[in-house]
């Protein structure tokens, strides 16, 4: 297969708004390769940081995040909870966040816990896109793994793992990864009218 540039890559897979959209947003997109480079201490600071102020129902900001680094017994053990395809992507992540709901409190069951926790996974991804990394998250995992292995809290529900970092350099990737980075991903044109009584 010939060797295929981020360019082409870039081309294929980032957003084509019809209208002005937020630069992280136009530049966002989920890839499957990343580079080795870590991401600083103080960009993931700022990356918590965004996640942290999203909004949330009664302001019970129901979600809890740990993260793990390429390299660690974490990473290894958060890693083997994924489903195969899952690895065979994700192992070149520098960084995995674990993203979960706390889904009871004090007052019972938190009926939005799920929607805030994709408010403030949304915060942080376009705050890492901003710090020029990139996320793809994996809703394809072991999550009773999960909870075992790491002894999870009983309110803690795993929901998401996020691959993070820079954008691998993709002439150097294996070619049955590119083969799915050049699936295009459209969006339905049809997303909003004004609402009109009947
Ligand atoms: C809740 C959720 C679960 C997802 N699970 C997976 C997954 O397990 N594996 C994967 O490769 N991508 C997963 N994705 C990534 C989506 O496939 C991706 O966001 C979608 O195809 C749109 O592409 P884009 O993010 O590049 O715009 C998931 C995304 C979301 C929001």
């Amino acid at each position: 297969m010939q060797k295929i540039t981020n360019e082409t890559i870039l081309k294929i897979r980032k957003p084509t708004p019809r209208y002005p959209v937020l630069k992280e947003i136009e530049k966002r997109f989920s890839p499957r390769f990343f580079s080795d480079e870590m991401v600083s201490e103080m960009d993931l600071n700022s990356i918590f940081e965004a996640a942290q102020w999203a909004p949330s129902a009664h302001n019970h900001q129901p979600w809890y995040f740990y993260y793990t680094k390429k390299g660690t017994n974490s990473y290894t053990n958060l890693f083997s909870t994924l489903n195969t395809y899952n690895q065979s992507w994700a192992h070149t992540a520098p960084l995995l966040i674990l993203a979960c709901a706390i889904i009871t409190n004090e007052k019972g069951e938190n009926p939005f816990a799920l929607y805030d926790l994709g408010a403030s996974v949304i915060s942080l991804i376009l705050q890492a896109q901003s710090l020029g990394y990139f996320a793809r998250q994996m809703g394809l995992f072991d999550k009773e793994k999960v909870k075992r292995i790491f002894k999870l809290e009983k309110n803690l529900e795993p929901f998401i793992i996020i691959a993070l970092g820079k954008i691998g350099d993709y002439t150097s990737a294996p070619g049955t990864i590119v083969e799915l980075e050049l699936d295009p991903r459209p969006r339905k044109t049809d997303v909003a009218k004004e609402l009109i009584d009947k």
